[in-house]
């Protein structure tokens, strides 16, 4: 199956966000990837459920909601009520993670847990069976534009070796510094889901550079 790619939306226009949208909607882009930022967890505040809703009224493709915030058990039933198909919680973020889970299964979403620079993989191996995805951040959450940081091949590589050894059937997505010059390794690695922000949307033609991301070869 071909690589997919989830533009980011925090790095949109948000003066022009319809413009993007439909952008997206044409392009070959396969989720609209969703940073909810709360200032607290991350060093950055991005937005909240009024922008997820209209974002759900104009997209034609799956939301995929990160969350970068505190005790996110909080507003589970709400990021499903406002439209998000993917919803993925920190688990630095989260003291209850099958619990959240469970929940965010419960309430008809994908759950996926994300995991900051820092936290070795092997933390989900008492979880990894229950979850749709695992969000692997190569950079520190909080900002787009960031520099990819290199070891997190290493952890892409060990993922995919606990996920084949226990059978689990979980996505693995890569967020941050995702550009041309690294998709075709992501890949190689195990990547099977790609965020991209500042590689789309401070290229000339955006949906040239989410088609040409998908080019693996
Ligand atoms: C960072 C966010 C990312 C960000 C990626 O905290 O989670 O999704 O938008 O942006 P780029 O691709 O520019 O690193
Ligand atoms: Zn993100």
């Amino acid at each position: 199956m071909a690589i997919r790619i989830a533009p980011s939306v925090l790095s949109a226009d948000f003066a022009h966000l319809g413009r993007d949208i439909e952008m997206i909607n044409r392009s070959e882009a396969d989720w609209f990837h969703v940073d909810v930022m709360d200032g607290v967890f991350v060093p950055n505040i991005s937005f909240g459920m009024p922008v997820i809703k209209a974002l759900k009224q104009h997209a034609t493709k799956p939301l995929d909601v990160h969350l970068m915030i505190v005790q996110p058990e909080r507003y589970i039933s709400e990021f499903a009520q406002a439209g998000a198909d993917v919803l993925t919680v920190h688990y630095e973020a989260s003291t209850h993670l099958h619990r959240t889970v469970q929940q965010i299964k419960k309430e008809g979403m994908m759950a996926g847990v994300a995991l900051n620079p820092h936290t070795p993989v092997n933390l989900l191996g008492d979880i990894l069976t229950e979850l749709d995805l695992v969000l692997v951040m190569s950079v520190n959450p909080g900002f787009g534009g960031q520099q990819f940081i290199e070891q997190t091949y290493r952890k892409i590589e060990s993922l995919r070796e606990m996920i084949i050894r226990q059978g689990a059937h979980c996505l693995i997505e890569v967020d941050g510094g995702v550009g041309p010059g690294n998709t075709k390794a992501l890949y190689q690695a195990g990547a099977q889901v790609l965020v991209a922000g500042n590689a789309v949307f401070s290229a000339p033609d955006p949906a040239a550079a989410i088609a040409a991301l998908k080019v693996l070869s």
